[in-house]
């Protein structure tokens, strides 16, 4: 029985460092692989999870969404999301979850006790990663979510589609070529993939910005992104994507093994990511 990793590309992926570390650690005796696979593929590898072959999947760029078509049940998270990431068979059933979004809120909660509730929140970008994290930011009651995407039309959409998911939460709509967070905001979070290239700088002012704001980059490759950089700089303290990718890799190993990872577990994974890449 294996794990895979499936997407494409895949190459890249830090998946397999972390998850087969975890599996060696309490001697499960089996392997996590990375495999990169055309759209066709993903019903028989369904079909092999079905038939207990393949023991859990991990589902990345760009099949998250094409993958629920084809499996039996999804949860109320991956489907608020309209993504899965992780895949197993519950029961008889072929389940999916997503646990991109509770990776993040662990990865804060951990590294700086942060406690999201009533918090003001500026997200930069409206892609899977976006919706991803504000559904979680919204089940823990955070006060008001800003959001800016260079494309506008989606910014509007993401938008919508919240509001009709909250009371608490207010939302509201920034223009991406205006960036200027004000003193209420407590965290601001990349999720765009502007930042993974060299010289691809975001432009947002800081001026307004209170000393303990917090920045999040979900990029993880380069270590410091130039927005990472920019806030550095003035002080703030900045976050990488790192601790989000393990954290949600532990929630799915507990999906699959019904092991809770412990927080050695976690940091020494850490610790190898950051040596290998
Ligand atoms: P993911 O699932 O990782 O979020 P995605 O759904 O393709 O991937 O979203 C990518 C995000 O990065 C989007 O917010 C995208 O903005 P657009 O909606 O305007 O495409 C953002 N992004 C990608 N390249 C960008 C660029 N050059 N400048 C600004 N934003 C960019």
């Amino acid at each position: 029985m294996t794990l895979f990793v499936i997407g494409k590309p895949i190459k890249h992926s830090l998946s397999p460092v972390i998850h087969n570390f975890w599996i060696n650690k309490y001697k499960l005796g089996l392997e996590y692989n990375k495999l990169e696979v055309e759209k066709d593929l993903l019903p028989s590898l369904i079909e092999r999870v079905r038939k207990g072959k393949i023991t859990g999947l991990n589902i990345t760029l760009p099949y998250k969404k094409d993958i629920i078509s084809y499996i039996d049940e999804i949860s109320h998270t991956a489907k608020d999301i309209g993504a899965v990431n992780t895949v197993f068979l519950k029961g008889n059933k072929v389940y999916g979850e997503n646990t991109d979004g509770i990776g993040f809120t662990k990865a804060l909660e951990k590294k700086k006790k942060f406690n999201f509730l009533n918090k003001s929140i500026y997200i930069l970008g409206a892609g899977g990663a976006s919706y991803g994290i504000i559904s979680r930011l919204i089940e823990k009651k955070v006060q008001t979510i800003y959001v800016a995407n260079r494309t506008k039309q989606k910014t509007t959409q993401l938008l919508s589609y919240f509001k009709s998911k909250t009371k608490y939460t207010k939302l509201k709509f920034v223009d991406w070529k205006h960036l200027v967070p004000g003193s209420d905001v407590d965290l601001v979070i990349n999720t765009t993939s502007f930042g993974m290239k060299k010289n691809q700088i975001i432009e947002i002012n800081t001026e307004n910005l209170k000393d303990s704001l917090i920045l999040v980059d979900i990029i993880y490759s380069p270590k410091e992104t130039e927005l990472i950089k920019l806030f550095k700089k003035k002080g703030f303290f900045c976050m990488n994507g790192l601790n989000m990718l393990v954290e949600q890799a532990a929630v799915s190993f507990k999906l699959w093994f019904n092991i809770s990872l412990k927080n050695e577990d976690i940091e020494e994974v850490k610790r190898i990511c950051e040596a290998s890449y």
